[in-house]
């Protein structure tokens, strides 16, 4: 989950790697570096611990130009952020390379690297894949052998860019299990762990496919896959302009990813919705024969996105009357679960690229476990989106933020529509909910916008967290994995220790926690199980314990709690809703604390390894 940027040009690439660095540096940035051939054909090099503003910084007082470079920003796996352990790693001065992913056979491959007279100056995997390449050019390979050569040695996942002062004008790239793209110029071309690195200097782009070698240079882009063949991959038109990923006058990505939530569910729904009922064939038109063969749901995710699914298990089996369950990726791929007739794995992820996530598909997909496989996917060229039978675009636009925010809503959007396509087939075929269910959906991009304007309001409660150093959040039905999701933003952006817990379990264990130094942060929307939770709430507050409630309109809540109040809204959309105020909340509390919003410590947007 690092960056990867290089160029080949017929000007000074270095502004445009420390460009398309920035633009990645949501990947992992607890370093950066870079490396060019310069005007004399000599490989220079600089990086440093820290982010890539530190490098831009350093940069000004160097001269450090050249037409053909790689740079890197780091995300440590195999050694702790340092300058020795960023890339680009270099032998010799001969030879760079930018690496993503892990190298899983690094130490049987350092030691024999160690008896031929290397010298290791880092911790990381990646030194390895550097001398190796420099050996195989002393051999007398060229650069695309040495890499070919090269990466049938290594194991594991990686995305690669190398270069040398010995063919100064040209640039190879590889991809195994880890994403990398070409990007077309007009004389010149590029390479990047995702499109948004490029748009400054281009809007076409080759998706390298798994196991692919591209000879790069400024006039061509020869490609190889895995078997070595010449192989020809389309080139493709990205509809994101640059600005598309731009802060604008927002203080954060994440404020403004949280605003633009009612414009991403509005476009997720575009197109498939109309006259009160759900456009199936706007999810494909294979989608109808193998809706009709679905019997049962698996949902497999991560993070943020696992917690979409718990929401969404709620629905499929109280909306479409179809058992679903839902797991975390690390550990179903390693689960043996029992393959069941009828049964849709639907994979969640916002980029698309998760390690985890993919590997679970893969790992269904070779023991059978699913019949069919279904993507809800926000990065549209990403490996998820291209090796599922169906696929449900988010269209919540580029995150950048580390925090998911617009993903996670239009997750839930999508999720529901799905709802819908399965649930024609089963209970919802005799409920008539699906209008009902449509209607809500109409209405919650007006309904988001007015939840976000208690922006102001939820700073003010955001005041009385920035002391704390636990919070407990609760939730009963589908706002439980909704009070997961809270925690899970304030833990990640501001570095106080929250948990979740099902209202009704408080009594078997957190109860114990409670008292006036533990925040309790609740959704209580008017749905069936409110008087149940608000049984819950006094218990909390026999304890002493402070009460913080995003309550439905009307609802009555004792004097001493901070309540704020959300629109009326429909049962089902409700936990949609319900997240925003919690979202905001963690990012003013973070605000408050003076942490990196947008970059938390020791996180990463996209887990490309395991
Ligand atoms: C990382 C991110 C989370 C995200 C998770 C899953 O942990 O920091 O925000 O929810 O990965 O990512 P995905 O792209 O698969 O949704």
């Amino acid at each position: 989950m690092c960056g990867i940027v290089g160029a080949v040009a017929e000007r000074d690439v270095v502004p445009i790697l420390i460009e398309g660095l920035r633009r990645l540096e949501y990947r992992g940035y607890d370093s950066a570096g870079v490396a060019v051939i310069d005007e004399e054909g000599v490989l220079q090099r600089l990086r440093l611990p820290g982010k890539v503003d530190g490098l831009a910084d350093a940069l000004k007082g160097q001269e450090l130009a050249g037409y053909t470079g790689i740079a890197h920003t780091r995300w440590a796996t195999h050694g702790r952020p340092s300058g020795n352990n960023a890339h680009p790693h270099v032998c010799r001065n001969t030879v760079a390379v930018v690496h993503n992913g892990i190298i899983e056979n690094h130490e049987a491959l350092r030691r024999s690297q160690l008896a031929r007279d290397h010298l290791f100056t880092s911790e990381t995997d990646t030194e390895v894949i550097v001398h190796q390449v420099h050996d195989y050019l002393h051999e007398g390979c060229d650069l695309l052998e040495a890499v070919r050569s090269t990466a049938s040695d290594l194991e594991g996942a990686f995305a690669l860019g190398v270069v040398t002062d010995r063919e100064p004008d040209r640039l190879v790239a590889a991809r195994q299990g880890s994403p990398l793209v070409i990007g077309v110029g007009i004389g010149e071309h590029f390479i990047a762990s995702d499109v948004a690195a490029l748009l400054p200097v281009t809007r076409r782009f080759i998706f390298l496919e798994e196991g692919d070698i591209a000879d790069i240079t400024r006039e061509r882009v020869v490609i190889y896959d895995a078997e070595g063949n010449k192989v020809t991959r389309p080139v493709r038109d990205s509809e994101l302009s640059a600005d598309s990923v731009e802060r604008g006058e927002f203080r954060h990505y994440m404020l403004k990813e949280i605003h633009e939530q009612p414009r991403a569910i509005a476009d997720t729904l575009e197109g498939r919705i109309s006259a009160g009922r759900l456009l199936e064939a706007s999810l494909g038109h294979e989608a109808g024969a193998v809706l009709d063969q679905v019997r049962r749901i698996t949902i497999v995710a991560c993070g943020t996105s696992y917690h979409a699914g718990m929401v969404a298990r709620y629905w499929f089996e109280g909306i479409a009357g179809v058992p679903c369950s839902v797991e975390v990726a690390s550990e179903f791929r390693y689960r043996e679960p029992i393959p069941e007739d009828g049964n849709l794995l639907v994979l969640m992820s916002q980029s698309g690229e998760t390690a985890d996530t993919l590997a679970a598909l893969r790992e269904a997909r070779r023991t059978g476990f699913a019949d069919y496989t279904l993507a809800i996917c926000n990065v549209p060229e990403s490996s998820l989106v291209r090796e599922t039978d169906l696929v449900l675009m988010t269209r919540a636009g580029p995150e950048i933020g580390v925090a998911s925010t617009k993903a996670f809503t239009t997750q839930l959007v999508s999720l529901l529509l799905l709802v819908i396509a399965v649930g024609r087939r089963h209970r919802l075929a005799h409920s008539g909910q699906e209008e009902s269910i449509v209607a809500a959906l109409k209405q919650l991009p007006g309904q988001v916008e007015r939840a976000v304007e208690l922006n102001s309001q939820i700073e003010v409660m955001a005041g009385h967290f920035a002391e704390k150093r636990h919070a407990l959040f609760l939730g009963r039905g589908p706002h439980f994995p909704v009070a997961m999701e809270g925690a899970l933003k304030l833990k990640e952006i501001s570095y106080i220790h929250a948990e979740a817990y099902p209202a009704g379990e408080l009594k078997h264990g957190p109860l114990a926690l409670v008292d006036s130094e533990m925040p309790v942060i609740t959704v209580a929307p008017n749905d069936s199980l409110l008087e149940k939770l608000k049984s819950n709430l006094q218990e909390v507050r026999a304890r002493g314990g402070e009460l913080f409630v995003f309550a439905g309109k009307g609802i009555h809540m004792d004097n001493g709690d901070h309540v704020l109040e959300l629109d009326a809204v429909d049962a089902v959309t409700s936990p949609i809703l319900y997240t925003v105020p919690l979202q905001l909340l963690a990012y003013h509390v973070a605000v408050l604390k003076g942490t990196d919003v947008d970059q938390p410590r020791n996180l990463a947007k996209s887990v490309t390894v395991e």
